[in-house]
């Protein structure tokens, strides 16, 4: 039986609060956390079989018409089965839906690293050896390279003006004009892009590393150009995504082909800087920000123009304003949007897309405002806080700004901050402390999970991926709560398209999405139990296997019987994402040393306090927010994708070019939540946290940087060069 709920309004019954098993929002560890740790949870480069054949991307080495002069000499080379160039191999990295069209194809490259062809051999060794002997030339077109090479496109529906900027510039008391940029930058999950793909019949069987099955499921089966119902997609393992996993990637693809072909199971595993090229970056954005507020501080007009780029004909636009539109009131409002069509490698999704740099740029510009109206930025920020959305004039469905700024600035001790810059030095470095707000729009979509309950304990399945986020210790603790089961007698079963199809993991929507669809199967579960005892639901109370209702107790060994008892739930968006604004919010705080020699600047301490709704593990809430924080780190300091302007390939595709924060350069990280119930969250009033904690976090440490030393670095990342040039004399 399936228990259906589509989100239409608010649930203010809090089922969730007064549960006896008392395991739903602690701080449980993960089932999944000792498979890691010992080495026996296997990801998609180690599956292995007999016949396994081995593939190996060749990938474009300019923009143009592709050719391969030697590519009959290389099929004879020693083991090389197939050199594969076909059309179908290179689908666009598409974001979590199936584009009818490959965008790519293999004969003209896009972008420097465009894979081209599969070479597939015995050993991985051969396959290496003749890839990289294939020759690849490129017969080269003139091609925009850099966004102020072309006049970017500036699409209708993503402008909103409302009332008049320029005159509120004009009549202001104070105002801001200045302009941010970010740059390139890249998702460096730690697992590279891998796929094992087999052919059973006319059944195809993958191994990948992904984030959305039920997507990635038609994405391959439209690619390849079968039905979806002879695809079976596993990835119970996923090591890290940050959204370049979204949609199906080229190993997938190439894997699958090659397998068809040769009849023999094909595995490709994308190395280092192969993940760099051939998956989705973050666009480099340039975001003109305007602002004017009157005397007290009050903002009168709110301007934000970004300018991102992509690849001709890709649908995606990495959406810089999102947060803009709703986290501060102002009557005045223009905010834009320009897309340069340029030939480096595809932009998509990466961690928070939108919010993660557009809050990040607003924020400095609010801490820029602070300064001009000597007015604390807390208070500058709680003088600002919309009643409404500022835009559409819905209601927000719950509101916890000025609750995150109030608990994080107690906690952070701020009330001590010495408000001008250059007041507190230690030898060459100078200390000062910045805050940021933070803002992510949240949504449910639309999720399936079944739950089994025998004698023996619970079973949830779902084709939801953990993509190391936490899925399978939420949905463990969402079952144990509801069927009073202990944590070790609920088994959870994900990453397989055999499942129920979830939510998959991105925009920060599966702890709610699958996990709502966990609670209904559960709740579905009891209704049976109730029936079958003959009392109401609600009536029902479930506890270390037992069950107490009107005065008698059985255990559920006793209840149950041999067939086991089978729930499934539903869960979709509905008209409650209409009727209201919803959005998680969070208060960055940071310290920060900056040497007056060197420029280097050291991140001493960050906090964070954040309101998603109800926290529904302790643990795995706050891992999500350490790491939005050491990725705000990274935006803030050291992370840069370079293209090159010749021909825009990646100059730093590796993990020693490419600067991620390490332990030396992550400070005490110190994590709150200001605990809420969105009612207009589903069944468990819970809010996505997955994204929340990047966005404004390198903001909090530009700002303490200011604060610190005055260097106002509005380029990011602040590297040493930029500090010391913004420097005061
Ligand atoms: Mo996320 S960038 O939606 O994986």
């Amino acid at each position: 039986m399936t228990l259906d709920l589509k989100i239409d309004g608010p649930d203010s019954n809090h089922r969730a609060d007064d549960l006896p098993q008392g395991v739903l929002g602690k701080a449980s560890d993960r089932p999944d956390g000792w498979a890691k740790v010992a080495g026996s949870a296997t990801y998609a480069a180690e599956e292995t079989h007999d016949d396994l054949l081995h593939g190996f991307l060749v990938r474009a080495s300019g923009v143009g018409t592709v050719n391969c002069p030697n590519i009959d000499a290389i099929k004879e080379m020693p083991g090389v089965r197939a050199v594969l160039r076909d059309k179908r191999m290179v689908r666009n990295a598409a974001q979590g839906t199936a584009n009818k069209a490959p965008v790519q194809g293999v004969d003209r490259a896009e972008y420097v690293g465009q894979p081209i062809a599969l070479v597939v051999a015995q050993s991985f060794e051969q396959a290496r050896h003749a890839a990289q002997t294939l020759t690849v030339t490129i017969s080269s077109q003139e091609a925009p390279i850099t966004p102020e090479a072309v006049t970017p496109e500036t699409p209708e529906d993503k402008q909103t003006i409302i009332g008049d900027l320029e005159q509120a510039m004009s009549d202001a008391a104070f105002q801001i004009n200045a302009v941010y940029t970010t740059p390139s930058m890249i998702s460096a999950a730690m697992e590279p892009h891998a796929a094992t793909a087999q052919w059973d019949g006319t059944t195809l069987t993958l191994r990948g590393a992904l984030q959305m099955l039920r997507f990635n499921r038609n994405e391959l089966a439209d690619s390849v150009g079968i039905d979806p119902a002879q695809v079976r997609i596993l990835a119970p393992y996923v090591g890290g995504g940050f959204g370049s996993k979204l949609g199906i990637s080229a190993d997938c693809v190439a894997a699958a082909l090659a397998a068809m072909e040769l009849g023999q199971p094909v595995r490709v595993v994308q190395h280092r800087r192969q993940v760099f090229e051939v998956n989705t970056r973050r666009s480099e954005t340039r975001q003109h920000i305007r602002l004017a507020a009157d005397a007290e501080g009050h903002l009168t007009g709110l301007g934000h123009a970004a300018l991102v780029s992509n690849l001709p004909q890709e649908g995606f636009a990495e959406p810089v304003l999102q947060g803009s539109h709703f986290a501060y009131a102002a009557t005045n409002r223009s905010l834009e949007m320009q897309i340069a069509r340029i030939n480096r490698p595809a932009a998509g999704s990466v961690r928070a897309p939108g919010e993660a740099v557009g809050v990040t740029a607003f924020e400095i510009a609010m801490d820029e405002l602070a300064e001009v109206t000597g007015i604390d930025p807390i208070d500058l920020r709680l003088r600002n806080i919309p009643e409404k959305d500022p835009e559409s004039g819905k209601p927000f469905s719950s509101h916890r700004l000025k609750q995150v700024l109030k608990t994080g600035a107690d906690a952070f001790g701020w009330s001590s901050r010495r408000a001008a810059p250059r007041q507190q030095r230690e030898g060459e470095w100078w200390i000062g402390t910045g805050m940021a707000a933070a803002f992510r729009v949240n949504s449910i979509m639309k999720a399936e999970a079944r739950i089994r309950l025998s004698k023996d304990g619970a079973t949830v399945e779902s084709d939801m991926t953990d993509i190391g986020t936490g899925s399978y210790a939420i949905y463990r603790q969402i079952a144990a709560e509801l069927l009073g089961l202990p944590l070790d007698k609920v088994n959870v079963r994900l990453g397989d398209t055999a499942f129920p199809p979830g939510s998959g993991s991105g925009g920060s929507v599966g702890a709610a999405s699958t996990g709502s669809a966990v609670w209904l199967a559960a709740m579905e579960i009891r209704n049976q139990l109730a029936t079958r005892l003959g009392c109401r639901e609600e009536a029902l109370t479930l506890k270390d296997g037992g069950a107490t209702f009107d005065n008698q107790h059985q255990s559920l060994g006793d209840i149950l019987t041999e067939q086991p008892l089978v729930g499934h739930g539903r869960v979709e968006p509905g008209e409650a994402a209409e009727k209201v604004r919803q959005s998680t919010f969070g208060a960055h705080f940071a310290e920060v040393a900056v040497s007056d020699v060197t420029g280097e600047i050291r991140v001493r301490r960050m906090l964070g306090c954040f309101a998603a709704g109800r926290i529904l593990n302790l643990r795995t809430a706050r891992s999500q927010c350490h790491g939005g924080m050491t990725w705000g780190i990274g935006m803030a300091l050291t992370e840069e994708m370079t293209h090159d302007r010749r021909d825009g390939h990646i100059v730093n595709r590796d993990l020693a070019g490419y600067h991620l924060p390490v332990n030396a350069d992550v400070p005490a990280l110190e994590v709150h939540f200001v605990e809420e119930r969105d009612d207009w969250a589903g069944p468990m009033q819970a809010k996505g946290i997955g994204e929340l904690g990047i966005c404004g976090a390198g903001a909090s440490i530009l700002n303490a940087v200011y604060n610190a030393s005055g260097a106002r670095v509005r380029d990011l990342p602040a590297t040493p060069d930029k500090v010391l040039a913004a420097l005061p004399n």
